[in-house]
């Protein structure tokens, strides 16, 4: 597959970048080639839409705008400036990076590929895009947008969310790239598979590609890419509680430091194994955990999160009261008792977002 005539790659490079030319989308890290701000981009996109993260863009650069301040940051700031897109292994391994990067490379993001490939967090994708777009190295940057555009044009038919199938599409890739605009031309084939080629329905009459495509010839755009099937996902029946004591403060817990959602905040609560009732269990946890009666009240919610191995089905309990008013917690503990209006403070997770916004929508009725 690497030993592409030149005519195609030619026609493949120029239509592709004139494409890209006319048609790329502003976006607030498209108008530099400061590594550091590429580098925060494209850890963002990994898993999250581009209207999503260019707020969340602009937060981030503005409270850290070098990787020096974001270096010297405590990681709750980091973590809160995070909160809301998810996976928060991303921010942690940003951060520990950035910290790397001032120890050992005098603040300056390394140019070298197996230098970066030592940061945490930073895989083939994200050095490859980094390299190339801040610095115009040679190099491919395949993302699943890119994987779905080359089996497309190449017809391959191999599972791309396999490791050496990846390993090959880098390959194909590395030879498409032009030498003058490495990361104009990386960014172009995301681009189009975000535009033009997009999982379903790919809009084949209006791709600069058309002519050098090969599912396009056999009309089996649909039927590709190619995926392995995963093992379905585990699902974890959790239950929370909002828990207000006699002074109207109400109680939140910080995760532990290793393992999913690290060092969030959250509304008590845990798994909830029985076969008792959800405010059964909930009451239990509450009890082992903090030896406090509470009465579980109030509103019910059912809320999902999805994470990469497993699902939460989450039931939230949003009025919940300290029975007996001793509502005292140990000392050295990682529970508080905090005001309502305090809990902006504090990174929670996606659900327990969800959840002060139901209570605080139901409180906006009243
Ligand atoms: N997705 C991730 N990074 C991107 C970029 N630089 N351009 C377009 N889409 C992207
Ligand atoms: Fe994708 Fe269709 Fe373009 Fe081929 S012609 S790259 S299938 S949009």
């Amino acid at each position: 597959m690497t030993n592409l005539s030149d005519k195609l790659k030619k026609d493949i490079q120029y239509g592709l970048l004139k494409w890209f030319d006319e048609e790329k989308r502003e976006m607030p890290w498209r108008e530099t080639r400061n590594p550091y701000k590429i580098w925060v981009s494209e850890i963002m996109l990994q898993q999250t839409q581009i209207i999503t993260v260019i707020p969340y863009f602009e937060r981030f650069i503005e409270a850290f705008p070098t990787v020096q301040d974001l270096a010297a940051a405590p990681e709750e700031k980091v973590l809160k400036c995070w909160e809301g897109l998810g996976y928060y292994s991303r921010a942690r391994n940003l951060h520990r990076a950035a910290k790397q990067i001032v120890a050992e490379f005098d603040g300056r993001m390394p140019q070298d590929w197996d230098d970066l490939l030592s940061l945490p967090g930073i895989g083939s994708y994200t050095a490859g895009a980094v390299l190339s777009i801040a610095f115009g190295q040679v190099l491919p940057a395949v993302d699943g947008n890119v994987l779905r555009v080359l089996s497309r044009m190449f017809l391959i038919s191999k599972p791309i969310n396999v490791a050496k199938t990846k390993k090959e599409m880098e390959a194909l890739a590395g030879c498409l790239i032009p030498i003058a605009r490495a990361g104009d031309f990386n960014q172009a084939l995301m681009e189009l598979g975000a535009l033009i080629c997009t999982p379903k329905s790919p809009q084949c009459f209006r791709c600069p590609l058309q002519k050098c495509c090969c599912a396009n010839q056999e009309q089996c755009q649909a039927s590709l890419p190619v995926k392995e099937k995963k093992a379905p996902k585990r699902e974890l029946k959790m239950v929370f509680g909002v828990i207000y004591n006699e002074k109207g403060d109400v109680l939140i817990e910080q995760r532990p430091s290793k393992g999913l959602l690290a060092n969030l905040w959250q509304f008590p609560g845990g798994e909830w194994h029985s076969g008792s009732e959800a405010h059964e269990v909930l009451r239990d946890i509450i009890k082992e955990k903090y030896q406090l009666d509470i009465i579980v009240d109030g509103d019910q919610i059912a809320l999902k999160h999805i994470f990469t191995h497993l699902v939460w089905k989450v039931t939230a309990f949003t009025t919940c009261s300290v029975q007996g008013g001793c509502a005292v917690l140990s000392k050295g503990g990682t529970a508080r008792w905090v005001k309502w209006q305090d809990l902006k403070d504090y990174p929670f997770p996606k659900v327990h977002q969800t959840i002060i916004m139901k209570v605080e929508g139901r409180k906006d009725d009243q």
